[in-house]
């Protein structure tokens, strides 16, 4: 039995909190698991450093990008080792490793006929890192980071999800195990169900992501170069060993809710389309709330986990993560 699993790599945008370490615990509770019944495991997780958002916070600090995110990574180095996860690889979107395995695999979707050139023009939230409908918004404002989006209009490379609908429904229909829990499932497909939109994968005008191998105006939607971490990682972990052949696609994906359609809906898509197989399983769990709101780096309302660790002791965390929260739930 093969075992891989991973957690979303996170935003170096600013220090983790508590609702990075939640995951990560939940991960390497999972993991050990398996680990102790014999299984040959993986577990993976890391940094998404390419984000607009941590461009700009790098800006505001008056660094250059890469000495920022080269200085805070640090603290998420520590996070893992902090609450006691034991992970065999730690990956950051920049990496050269990363990088390369990024544009090969453009590339083959490029290759394949899902990419085409458009202009998109609309709403971006730099907080989500996502293009925005005006039906996403309430009150002209991102639900979750209670911030206006941005007015963007730019040439963009568009990749083909629509034509991804019908094989997605297939898929769900014969894997009714893919996504837990079922309510996340039926919330995925029916976003599905109600018809899915093409949508951008490039960026003009940044200077800090991965240039799009055909055209180095533009650099990679950091989402797309984000959810392909979870390959690239097996491709250049171990030296002189290619762990995609072993492990992939004995995959399975933890995340929070907030991230769901990327990953139940684009990703699947993306790996049909560049000529892989999709996750065995996704497994998506609620938010920490504090006074009904998810804790997060953007609204400022974190607790710091290393913190908690240092009075009460990682086991005491641990416990308490999995414990004081029925899994899946808020
Ligand atoms: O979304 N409660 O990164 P991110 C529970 N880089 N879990 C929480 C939480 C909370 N209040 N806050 C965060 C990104 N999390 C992307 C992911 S993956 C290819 C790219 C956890 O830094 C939870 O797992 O915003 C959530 O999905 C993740 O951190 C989001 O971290
Ligand atoms: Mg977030």
């Amino acid at each position: 039995m093969r075992y891989y699993l991973t957690t979303p790599i996170y935003y170096v945008n600013a220090a983790p909190h508590i609702g990075h370490a939640y995951t990560t615990i939940a991960a390497d509770v999972l993991v050990r698991h398996h680990r102790q019944r014999g299984e040959e495991t993986f577990f993976l997780t890391g940094t998404d450093e390419n984000a607009s958002k941590v461009y700009r916070v790098a800006e505001e600090q008056g660094q250059d990008p890469k000495a920022y995110v080269d200085e805070i990574v640090e603290q998420w180095r520590e996070l893992p080792e902090r609450v006691g996860a034991e992970y065999d690889f730690f990956i950051r979107t920049t990496d050269e490793g990363h990088h390369r395995f990024v544009q090969e695999f453009l590339q083959r979707i490029y290759d394949n006929g899902d990419i085409y050139q458009d202009v998109y023009s609309g709403l971006y939230c730099v907080g989500c890192e996502e293009f925005k409908s005006e039906a996403d918004l309430v009150d002209g404002l991102c639900p979750e980071h209670g911030i206006p989006p941005e007015r963007i209009e730019e040439k963009n490379y568009f990749f083909r999800l629509s034509a991804y609908q019908d094989r997605l429904l297939e898929l769900y229909d014969e894997r009714p195990d893919f996504v837990l829990p079922r309510h996340r499932y039926n919330e995925a497909r029916s976003f599905i169900e109600g018809g899915l939109e093409d949508f951008s994968v490039s960026r003009a005008g940044q200077p800090w992501g991965i240039p799009i191998p055909w055209d180095e105006e533009q650099v990679t939607y950091v989402w797309v170069d984000a959810l392909i971490n979870y390959l690239s990682a097996l491709s250049y972990a171990r030296e002189g060993e290619d762990l995609v052949e072993r492990f992939w696609p004995h995959v399975r994906h933890l995340l929070g809710k907030d991230i769901l359609r990327f990953h139940c809906v684009y990703w699947p898509a993306l790996l049909l389309a560049a000529g892989y197989e999709v996750p065995k399983q996704l497994f998506v769990h609620g938010w920490l709330l504090l006074d009904d709101r998810k804790i997060s780096k953007s609204l400022g309302n974190a607790v710091d986990p290393l913190d908690l660790v240092d009075v009460y002791g990682s086991d005491a965390v641990r416990f308490w993560a999995l414990r004081s929260v029925s899994f899946g739930q808020d």
